[in-house]
């Protein structure tokens, strides 16, 4: 992805990681006080507390886990910094409560959704699914949620809305990223609606059965495995239904090496590196990467027709 610019971002301008510590132990014994109280309070928003009623699901691997640690502290989160371990040292600025979602655009019923609404929108569900990113890391991570498709059905769709755009949380008080030029803010992505109405697209709000920790996107994010990581935004606050393909925050920075679709293809390399291989983040040999990232069988019909390295 990008490259950061060190003078883009002053020091003073991120929390030093002992104080961020600190506060989040103040904060947990809070939690911890708080328990048995109403849900969508402050403290059971936090990460670490347990989803109640989480159900499994279908989707499952044979795939080792990623142990949570290397989850939540090494990923991408450019809102609080390009550095791997900057998004769990710098998001517990962002507060994660109160917290709407917009669902507007070609709907017939669009709706501001309070996030503790969305939460109870259908059953969360526990999805094991394999995560590659752009960059060439990959994870498998235990999600929760549900299917995005659970809010679409709500929405109605007109007949002009052909896409589907994702947008994150734009307040550069409290994402400190947003302060430096790094790309053209908020973050914006988007998917095709049949791609946003696949049974695999899932709105998370959880991983490993707790409630999602900020750095991997809360309150809620999006989360399509069979595209790069970067399709799958984190801590939304609109979904927006649309006729034309939206211009997403990595085609608009880099259009020659980010195309609409991303679906992950060992066979298109990026202009700067190869997509063939993979490093499994906790694997010491790379592995082949897969196409669309091993969900073929589910996915591939979507792009029946179409020439994949056109459409990249
Ligand atoms: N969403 C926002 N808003 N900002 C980002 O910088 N990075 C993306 C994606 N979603 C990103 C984002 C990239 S490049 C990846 S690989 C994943 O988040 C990584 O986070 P995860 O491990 O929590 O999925």
């Amino acid at each position: 992805m990008l490259i950061r610019r060190a003078a883009d971002i002053l020091s003073s301008e991120i929390t030093p990681p002992e104080i961020y510590r600190e506060r989040r132990r103040f904060m947990q014994g809070m939690g911890a006080l708080a328990a048995g109280a109403a849900l969508g309070t402050a403290a059971e928003a936090e990460a670490g507390v347990r989803l109640a009623g989480v159900r499994a699901s279908p989707y499952k691997l044979d795939d080792a886990k990623t142990p949570y640690k290397d989850v939540t502290s090494y990923n991408n989160f450019y809102e609080f910094g390009t550095g791997k371990s900057d998004p769990a040292e710098n998001a517990g600025s962002l507060k994660t409560r109160p917290w709407t979602v917009a669902v507007e655009g070609e709907v017939r019923n669009p709706r501001l959704y309070d996030i503790d609404t969305l939460l109870k929108l259908a059953p969360l569900e526990e999805r094991v699914y394999r995560m590659r990113c752009v960059e060439g890391w990959s994870m498998v991570i235990p999600w929760v949620g549900f299917s995005l498709r659970e809010l679409i059905r709500r929405a109605e769709p007109t007949g002009d809305a052909k896409y589907v755009e994702f947008v994150t949380l734009h307040d550069p008080k409290q994402m400190p990223g947003q302060r430096a030029r790094i790309l053209d803010w908020p973050y914006v992505e988007g998917l095709r609606l049949d791609e946003a109405m696949h049974p695999l697209t899932l709105l998370a709000v959880g991983l490993y059965g707790e409630v999602l920790p900020n750095q991997n996107g809360a309150p809620v994010r999006l989360v399509v495995p069979w595209k790069y990581g970067f399709k799958s935004a984190k801590s939304i606050v609109k979904i927006r239904f649309v006729e034309k393909q939206p211009l997403t925050a990595w085609m608009a920075a880099a259009p020659q090496e980010y195309g609409f679709y991303s679906n992950v293809n060992p066979s298109v390399d990026h202009p700067r590196w190869s997509q063939a291989k993979e490093r499994r983040i906790g694997e010491f040999f790379k592995r082949d990467t897969l196409m669309f990232n091993g969900y073929g069988a589910q996915v591939a019909q979507l792009y029946r027709g179409m020439d994949l390295k056109k459409f990249f």
